[in-house]
């Protein structure tokens, strides 16, 4: 049986920890054409810097640009105190030889005129699609679809309610929930089944290698930080991966075609996501929703691939 084809995407992300995680299992598992850098974990010169690092300790010359500094409409928010000032607190990284051009949004545009079909992932805030979104009419039906980690339906991560991604640019997010093309949520109701422990540090220090010794330095920096703020979950959950298989291994998921909201009003409520879950929501839901809320993975399966994903660099 020849090997299933890789699907081509183009990666959005704010590294930070588990994007970095990410980047390891993207560059194993997709044929990534390229990836642009937001504001979002920390400010846009770290993310864009941690990307080109990571990308250079694999020896991965894929195009890195930096997009949106700030988002849309909110006051910027970070998420210092999971990732460290730098965003990879406890990682041993090069310093990049290369630099990431500003035209972020414009290379999102450009490389899907030039090639259509390609699935866009986005693992930061979402300013940079909105923006793309916004600037061209016929970018969403260019791509193949957007799936993005972000939202949930059980809660929130940085307030009661919200989820980092969503709640550190909610316009961006309605703008991308609204799409003209698949648009599918993988959010903490999601990522929290797939969770780092200590088993999956010995997997990872058996093997060795660079990918191996940075994702370790990532979860052993993250165990040591939990309990440091508020979470919803007795181990770090590994969010942005579990995004990026939704897309290379698609039948270790369940997803739902339902109606997905964004809020952006209310004290405690801006950010929050609602899935719509109700058997006969009325004539609002009559024609086929485009989101699809990514609700179920098989936990184990997912570990696995990550712990191979790094083993290719050992
Ligand atoms: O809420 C988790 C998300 O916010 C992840 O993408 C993490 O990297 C942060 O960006
Ligand atoms: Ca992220």
């Amino acid at each position: 049986m020849p090997d299933t084809p890789k699907p081509r995407i183009l990666i959005d992300c704010d590294p930070g920890h588990d994007d970095a995680i990410m980047l390891i299992c993207a560059a194993a598992y997709a044929d990534v054409v390229g990836i642009t850098t937001v504001n979002g974990n920390v400010g846009l010169h770290h993310t864009t810097r941690n990307a080109l690092a990571v990308a250079q300790l694999l020896g991965w010359d894929v195009p890195v640009h930096a997009g949106a500094a700030r988002p849309l409409i909110a006051e910027p928010v970070d998420a210092r105190q999971v990732h460290g000032e730098t965003g990879m607190d406890g990682a041993t990284l090069p310093t990049p030889t290369r630099t990431a051009p500003g035209d972020g949004v414009e290379y999102l545009l450009e490389t899907t005129r030039q090639e259509e079909g390609l699935h866009l992932l986005a693992t930061g805030p979402l300013t940079n699609v909105a923006l793309a979104l916004r600037i061209d009419a016929g970018f969403a039906s260019r791509l193949a679809g957007i799936t993005f980690m972000g939202g949930g339906a059980l809660g929130g991560n940085v307030t009661v309610a919200a989820e980092f991604n969503v709640f550190a640019d909610p316009e961006a997010a309605a703008i991308t929930l609204t799409a003209d093309c698949p648009v599918r949520m993988c959010g903490l109701d999601l990522t929290h089944q797939v969770t780092a422990d200590q088993d999956l540090l010995d997997r990872l220090r058996a093997i060795g290698g660079p990918a191996a010794v940075l994702t370790t330095e990532i979860i052993e920096t993250e165990l040591a930080a939990y309990g440091r703020y508020a979470t919803s979950s007795p181990e770090p959950p590994l969010h942005d991966p579990v995004a990026l298989l939704a897309i290379t291994h698609p039948h270790l998921f369940e997803e739902t075609a339902t109606p997905i909201h964004v809020e952006l009003g209310g004290v405690h409520g801006r950010g929050t996501t609602h899935v719509e879950r109700r058997a006969h929501p009325g004539a609002s839901a009559t024609e086929a929703p485009s989101t699809r809320w990514v609700h179920h993975v098989d936990g184990a399966a997912a570990i696995d691939l990550i712990v191979e994903a790094c083993a290719r660099w050992a």
